[in-house]
């Protein structure tokens, strides 16, 4: 039997993984029901009120006019989400009332797109450390990966512009095997619950971006996929059962897949971007690579495409990750930054600090 993963959010919100079951296939990915609970910040803010999972208080607003007078009656900064998908670019966490004001505005001048642009959700700001749990799920049952940490911003010491994510580690210390059975039975299985009471079969993978706050565990948002670069991080430490249970998250029938195996170890991951990024980008430069892959180093490419020479060239934001394991971060980290130091070209941008927060140099 064949089997299709659905990468990205914007196809699962379409409804790509609806067709393709209809048309026979086994598809890993959540139907455009279920992948609702990224596409709409409103409607997942909902479920997650409903079923009591911890997250930000919250303000839906339809209008300029509505999240205006929110953020008056407030009085203070709150931060901004456009509703619809935004490529991870619709979020404002504003330190004064004016930056917020501003974000509605841009918001509702239609910068990200109509869809993004129709409605908002404010929100309480909250503090502490990220971190990202995945669980694999049939609808029913459902399988946890080891916790990632991404690292959101472009410049070193985390300063500067939101990226897609510059870099990541797993496992992720913040959370223990404790504060994982915390997130299952406090976040994904509520979730999960919330999904089925709404008639949704949720076949696929629950992304749960989360902020450790003092109190506890706190929902930033869910995705309906892999994140990006958690998933080039976490990929070398799954066993080779992972397609079996892929397959068989895809056929509602978890209870009958192998058990997924975790190697032992750390695994480190390096996102290469071009020159500008996030912002306008360098295009077009050709790639130099004398780094050889091996059990313990993957390059993975992103933004990279072949010319009509075959020559690999950059064509977009994040070029390219370079991931490494060792029985350490320091180990994991020095060999991902070796590897990367076999890459060129030009305008070539990274960070020298990622994983700074487990690296003892
Ligand atoms: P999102 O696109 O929802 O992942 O948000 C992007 C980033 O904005 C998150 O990774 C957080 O760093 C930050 N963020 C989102 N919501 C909040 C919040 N309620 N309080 C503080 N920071 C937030
Ligand atoms: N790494 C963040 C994301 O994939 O949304």
């Amino acid at each position: 039997m064949n089997l299709v993963v659905v990468g990205p959010e914007a196809p699962l919100a379409e409804g790509l993984a609806d067709r393709l079951r209809a048309a026979g296939l086994a598809v890993f990915g959540p139907g455009a029901d279920g992948a609702r609970l990224e596409a709409s910040k409103h409607w997942a803010k909902a479920l997650m009120q409903e079923a009591g999972v911890p997250t930000a208080g919250y303000w839906p607003a339809g209008s300029r006019e509505e999240a205006l007078a929110v953020l008056e009656a407030q009085g203070r900064p709150l931060v901004v989400k456009a509703d619809g998908l935004a490529a991870g670019k619709g979020v404002t966490v504003a330190d004064t009332v004016l930056e917020a004001r501003e974000a509605i505005e841009a918001i509702f001048s239609g910068r990200f797109g109509t869809a993004a642009g129709s409605s908002v959700v404010l929100e309480e700001r909250t503090h502490g450390p990220e971190v990202s749990v995945f669980a694999l799920t049939d609808g029913e049952r459902m399988v946890l990966l080891p916790p990632a940490q991404d690292h959101k911003r472009i410049g070193e010491g985390d300063t500067g512009p939101n990226t897609g994510g510059m870099g990541a580690y797993a496992p992720a210390p913040l959370l223990d095997r404790d504060g994982l059975e915390q997130v299952r039975s406090l976040v994904l299985e509520p979730t999960l619950a919330s999904l089925r009471a709404r008639g949704i079969s949720y076949r696929g993978v629950i992304y749960a971006g989360l902020m450790l706050t003092a109190s506890g565990p706190s929902v930033i948002e869910f995705n309906c996929r892999f994140g990006d670069p958690e998933c080039e991080t976490l990929m070398p430490l799954l066993g080779p059962e992972l397609a079996a249970v892929l397959l068989a998250c895809a056929l509602g029938r978890l209870d009958r897949a192998p058990r997924l195996t975790i190697q032992p170890g750390c695994s480190a991951c390096v996102i290469a971007a071009a020159e500008g990024y996030p912002g306008r980008i360098r295009r077009g430069d050709a790639i130099e690579s004398s780094l050889c892959t091996s059990d313990t180093l993957q390059l993975f490419h992103a933004g990279t495409e072949r010319d009509a020479d075959g020559r690999c060239r950059t064509s977009g934001g994040r070029v390219l990750a370079v991931v490494a394991q060792a029985g350490d971060f320091d180990a994991a980290f020095e060999r991902a930054y070796d590897g990367l130091a076999q890459v060129r070209f030009e305008g070539i941008t990274f960070r020298r600090d990622i994983g700074h927060q487990v690296r003892s140099r």
